[in-house]
């Protein structure tokens, strides 16, 4: 059993993470942590995954696993080696889903038990503008339109949190339908005054993508960093 440190936290109680937490449901449980190398934090399949890695990879990976140990001892369950599937979606505990993401100065993860989410996708980005060369990439002609209102630089953050939705968009479908999408296969609404965001479009048809469709997500910023969570409600609770 690996040693039970404390994290590493950042310096602010209004980071991202925290206002994400207090903006959702109770249910929905978020840790966070600078990310650094201890790996008498890990288990032994955890150090065992990472042993190539990079420095960086093995701080965001190892501080992941500790972050959301924290996150599922605050739900009752017990320390646990969280070692990813072999496509690298988090593999969580029976009766748990959730979501990691890692920036260079912060982990974050998403957990919760609650029956009533079927999914979650948390995705953290350092908050500067996109390179334009990027936006072009990601945007669908509607978002592109969307993104123009923006001068700059106020278009690149936008475009910025656009890519970061997506990100936790395709996190919390592919529990559910283990597909890839590229960027411009979805097309989002987001609400930068209400914080929010939902599904547009998506150019998939049948059952499970009429039910990620029905995504929808929050978005928050501060210390530089944008945090956006996509949630999917069970069908039947
Ligand atoms: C998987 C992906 C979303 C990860 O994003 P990233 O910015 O590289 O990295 P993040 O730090 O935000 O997230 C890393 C975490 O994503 C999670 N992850 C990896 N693959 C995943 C998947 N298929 N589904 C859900 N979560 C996944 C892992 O938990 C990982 O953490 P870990 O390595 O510590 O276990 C990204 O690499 C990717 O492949 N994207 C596909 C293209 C895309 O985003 N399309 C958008 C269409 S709407």
């Amino acid at each position: 059993m690996p040693r039970d440190d404390g994290l590493s936290t950042p310096s602010s109680f209004c980071s991202p993470l925290a206002l994400l937490e207090s903006a959702c449901e109770r249910e929905i449980v978020f840790s966070e942590g600078v990310p650094s190398i201890d790996s008498g934090a890990l288990f032994p399949d955890e150090v065992k995954y990472i042993q190539h890695a990079v420095e960086k990879r093995r701080a965001e990976f190892g501080t992941a696993r500790v972050c959301a140990r924290h996150a599922l001892s605050r739900l009752g369950i017990p320390p646990c080696s969280l070692v990813p599937r072999a496509d690298r979606s988090p593999q969580w505990p029976p009766g748990v889903v959730g979501s990691i993401s890692h920036t260079d100065k912060l982990c974050g993860v998403a957990v919760t038990t609650s029956p009533r989410i079927a999914s979650l996708g948390l995705d953290l980005e350092i908050d500067a503008p996109l390179e334009s060369e990027l936006q072009t990439l990601i945007c669908t002609s509607t978002e592109r339109r969307w993104l123009d209102q923006y001068k700059s630089p106020e278009s690149g953050h936008a475009a910025k949190i656009l890519f970061s939705a997506k990100e936790a968009f395709y996190k919390c479908q592919y529990a559910i339908t283990e597909q890839f999408l590229e960027f411009t296969d979805v097309e989002l609404s987001i609400d930068l005054q209400n914080g929010s965001f939902c599904v547009s479009g998506i150019g998939r048809v049948g059952g499970e993508w009429d039910r990620v469709r029905r995504t929808t997500g929050k978005i928050r910023r501060s210390d530089g960093v944008i945090a956006t969570l996509a949630v999917l409600e069970a069908i039947n609770p």
